[in-house]
């Protein structure tokens, strides 16, 4: 696979979808409730993966696609090959409630290694994309490595429901974290979260629960700045499962996950 050439072209249809998308907010938006009340899916995620998958087949026929929407209509049980995952639109409450702070999100692996990764922020027209070993970029601008700190200076993004009683973590725990931190966020985004890492913005991101196509591109480009990405139980990540998360500066990350989370 010549890399640069679908760099090239994977910049040109992921630009292209976000301005269809942009387009869309001038029309009335079908939306439908998949698991529950606060999962969301509308028209244009699915149209918008649509139009993904179209242009990468016609790309090379060969490419495998996990999208979020099933559009490809494919199952994907192994990262053998080059396998394509996409999130068409990561973020959807957002979208819906704010028409912003949503991303499409493209990454593309080869025999299960990372290769390149892309996040768009849509309406902010930010596109963040790595190549493996060639450092993270946001529209053309190279993201500086990250700088180490201590937990007290950490911004960490996370849920607030953590907080409470919980049967997913041991809340006293975060409770402590809350309190040794500088500040926590929760921008409703997995992809635009982890690229706040990359960039500095954030410290680290924890999650109890998302799927391959929320971290797939994520985790190339906060790999090139030297952030860390686990499970919230430190182990590797698994592209094939949903699974706990955690993206983090270096400085943080075993400190963040070994002192403060206990999972139940
Ligand atoms: C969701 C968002 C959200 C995260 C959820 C994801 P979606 O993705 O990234 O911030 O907390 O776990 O499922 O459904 O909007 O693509
Ligand atoms: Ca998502
Ligand atoms: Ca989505």
């Amino acid at each position: 696979m010549d890399i640069q050439a679908v760099h090239d072209y994977t910049v040109t249809i992921i630009k292209e979808a976000g301005e269809r998308i942009r387009k869309s907010f001038f029309e009335t938006m079908q939306i439908e409730i998949k698991s529950g009340a606060n999962d969301l899916v509308t028209n244009i995620d699915k149209e918008t993966e649509a139009f993904l998958v179209k242009k990468i087949r016609a790309y090379d026929a060969t490419f495998r696609i996990l999208g979020e929407e099933g559009m490809a209509q494919e199952q994907i049980t192994s990262l053998d090959g080059v396998v394509w995952m996409v999130d068409p639109i990561d973020g959807t409450m957002n979208f819906v409630r704010q028409h912003r702070n949503f991303a499409i999100s493209i990454g593309i692996y080869v025999d299960g290694i990372g290769q390149a990764g892309y996040i768009y922020d849509v309406v902010a027209d930010e596109l963040y994309y790595a190549l493996k070993g060639q450092g993270a970029y946001v529209n053309g601008q190279r993201l500086s490595p990250l700088e180490a700190l201590p937990l007290n200076e950490a911004i960490v993004g996370m849920n607030a429901v953590w907080a409470t009683p919980n049967p997913h973590v041991e809340h006293e725990g975060i409770i402590q974290l809350i309190r040794t931190l500088r500040g926590t966020r929760s921008l409703g985004s997995a992809t635009l979260e982890i690229v706040a890492v990359a960039t500095g913005r954030m410290d680290a991101y924890l999650s109890l629960r998302l799927s391959p196509w929320d971290i797939a591109a994520g985790i190339i480009i906060a790999n090139e700045v030297g952030a860390v990405s686990s499970t919230l139980d430190c182990r590797d990540v698994n592209l094939l499962t949903q699974d706990t998360f955690v993206v983090a500066n270096p400085s943080i990350h075993k400190k963040l996950v070994g002192d403060y989370i206990t999972l139940k």
